[in-house]
């Protein structure tokens, strides 16, 4: 099978799935349920390895290599011989149950895609189903690029209070679906029992979103709440063992109040994960930049700055984080190739994998904010997105997409 066939079959294959309800997924349940706020509980985490590991940064950089195989720390080579073409039970706090209640379900319907209520306008993204599939991907991408992870954070065996922010469909905290398990035995094995839920049965882990679209069933230690992260905060002081924080790119116009939050809300010895991603796409060949793909970095960044919310929040992060006084900061940062150029096995199918992830995601991310802030007519945007699928399948361009992870601890004692 060539890579032409192989790339359009996987395509094929997992469209076929979203579209024929292969991937199910459970409807919202539309149940409210009052949170009873727990006293904090201040465990020490006896297990915490000593605090000594300096702060570094691991650099991903990928190559184009014609001939050696790629491998985390090196660039991708091109594969020249690629073919030519290419219920949530949701809880909230106490202060307003009715209004909630009435209006989370309220979705705002525009140009075809729905967007969140609660807050409506917050948020740059779609909350339909279309969403919750590019969100799937999206985890899937980031498991196999971190070796099936959920973190890096060097967490304690045992974790009592886990916060998912922004949860999105809460795959990362609980995985009630195998959407992947027709195209790759590796898939399923990926998915059995690799939420964070599931693996920590010890600890409550709660997922807080805006939106309502999370799985009905629960196990009896995820909770879903409803809740803005930029609200202060009703959890106890010093309460997280570990808060995770994923793809929430212009979602926040101050993030230093947000490290802060979670600065405080973390018991001493405690860990933040955040997972970004860029606002677009680079080469290290030229390729990006000369096409309509190469001006989506840009353009991304001038939404952000226009609409007050940074989509370049994984730039500054890692400082952000050690401005808020977490220590022992370590930084990743990964390339994810765009399609299957790279010669390397894995960065070949993370390759296919990224490039899925940015067709489905393009209209997400963008259109909202287009239309909403920038003045484009959704006309304009759906050209540019047009374009910039046309050249996500041209061999000729060998992009990536640069992901970063930062983790940190809350130190035990100020120093
Ligand atoms: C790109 S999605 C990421 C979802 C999830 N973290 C993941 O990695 O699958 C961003 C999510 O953040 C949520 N969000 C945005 N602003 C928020 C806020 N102020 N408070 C809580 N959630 C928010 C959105 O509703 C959306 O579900």
């Amino acid at each position: 099978m060539t890579d032409e066939q192989s790339d359009e079959q996987f395509a094929h294959t997992r469209m076929r799935d979203v579209a024929h309800g292969n991937v199910t997924r459970q409807q919202p349940n539309e149940r409210l349920v009052h949170s009873e706020t727990e006293d904090a509980e201040s465990v020490s985490l006896t297990n915490q390895p000593p605090s000594e590991q300096p702060v570094r940064t691991e650099h991903t950089a990928h190559e184009i290599d014609n001939t050696q195989p790629g491998t985390e720390q090196s660039a991708h080579e091109i594969d020249d011989d690629q073919g030519s073409v290419a219920d949530s039970t949701f809880y909230e706090t106490a202060s307003d149950t009715t209004s909630l209640k009435s209006n989370i379900f309220k979705y705002r319907y525009e140009n075809g895609r729905r967007y969140h209520a609660y807050k409506d306008g917050a948020y740059w993204g779609p909350n339909d189903e279309d969403a919750a599939d590019h969100l799937d991907i999206a985890h899937h991408l980031f498991l196999l690029t971190l070796n099936n992870k959920l973190h890096l954070a060097p967490l304690p065996g045992h974790v009592e209070n886990v916060l998912d922010i922004g949860t999105g469909t809460g795959i990362w905290a609980m995985c009630d679906h195998l959407p992947f398990v027709r195209t790759s035995a590796q898939i399923l094995i990926a998915y059995q029992n690799s939420d964070f839920a599931d693996l920590h049965p010890e600890a409550e882990v709660i997922g807080t979103d805006l939106s309502p679209t999370q799985p009905g069933f629960v196990p009896p230690n995820l909770k879903f709440i409803i809740d803005d992260a930029t609200d202060e905060w009703t959890w106890p002081e010093n309460h997280f063992d570990f808060v995770h924080v994923r793809s929430l790119f212009g979602c926040f116009s101050d993030w230093p109040a947000f490290y802060e939050q979670c600065f405080r809300h973390l018991k001493p010895g405690g860990w933040i994960e955040q997972v970004e991603m860029a606002p677009g796409f680079r080469s290290d060949d030229g390729t990006v930049e000369r096409e309509a793909i190469g001006m989506w970095h840009d353009l991304g960044v001038k939404c952000g700055e226009a609409n007050g919310k940074t989509f370049r929040v994984m730039y500054d992060m890692r400082r952000w984080i050690e401005e808020a006084g977490f220590k022992e900061v370590v930084e990743t940062v990964y390339k994810w190739p765009i399609g299957s150029w790279p010669k390397d096995k894995k960065w070949k199918e993370i390759g296919r994998w990224s490039r899925l992830h940015i067709e489905t995601g393009l209209e997400s991310w963008s259109l909202a904010v287009l239309t909403r802030v920038m003045g484009w007519s959704v006309q304009e945007a759906q050209i540019l997105i047009a374009k910039v699928k046309a050249n996500l399948r041209d061999p000729s361009i060998h992009g990536w997409h640069e992901m970063r992870v930062v983790y940190a601890t809350k130190p035990r004692r100020e120093s």
